[in-house]
């Protein structure tokens, strides 16, 4: 078997976003989280436990001819808070950004608790507590109600 490379790569993008060094098993999540049904036209590649220089093994989402905004990187902190974000440009990449999980959480997730304040049709925006990164935990603000990955995941499903 001399000369046969049994590395496997994933090709390189032309435009773009890669999402880097999220954690083995959390590609799936990332692409839930970003609204990613698989019906989209464009060319996606999700690769799971990768082997990586910086962490042991990771997964990995390419999503050619995609941009991602800012509400797209805060979702996925919520899922992948060590990913890494390159915007890639003519092959380049031309922005990376570490995604950081803050330790409140406004607007991007309802609680959902029925009975919770900022679902009583009152102009509140929901609010909540970053209590556990991994697994993810939330607490309300209001009502303190506690989410998890799961609850959060069902909101971003369309
Ligand atoms: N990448 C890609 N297509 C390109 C350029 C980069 O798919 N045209 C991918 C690389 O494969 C890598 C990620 O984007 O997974 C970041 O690229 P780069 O910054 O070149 O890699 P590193 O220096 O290893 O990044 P880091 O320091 O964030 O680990
Ligand atoms: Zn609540």
């Amino acid at each position: 078997m001399l000369g046969v490379d049994k590395e496997v790569r994933v090709s390189k993008i032309k435009e773009g976003t890669v999402i880097d060094h999220i954690n083995a098993g959390y590609a799936l999540d990332v692409v839930k989280i970003l609204g990613i049904t698989g019906h989209e036209r464009q060319v996606m590649t999700i690769a799971i436990n990768v082997p990586s220089k910086r962490i042991h093994i990771k997964d990995l989402v390419k999503i050619e001819g995609r941009v991602l905004n800012k509400q797209d990187v805060n979702r996925i902190a919520l899922v992948a808070p060590r990913a890494t974000i390159n915007i890639i440009k003519d092959y380049k990449v031309v922005e990376k950004l570490e995604v950081k999980l803050p330790s409140t959480i406004e607007e991007i997730v309802k609680c959902i608790n029925p009975t919770c304040i900022s679902n009583a049709g009152e102009p509140i925006n929901s609010k909540f507590y970053v209590e556990n990164e991994e697994p993810l935990m939330l607490k309300c603000h209001y009502c303190g109600y506690i989410l998890e990955k799961p609850d959060v995941l069902r909101q971003f499903l369309t």
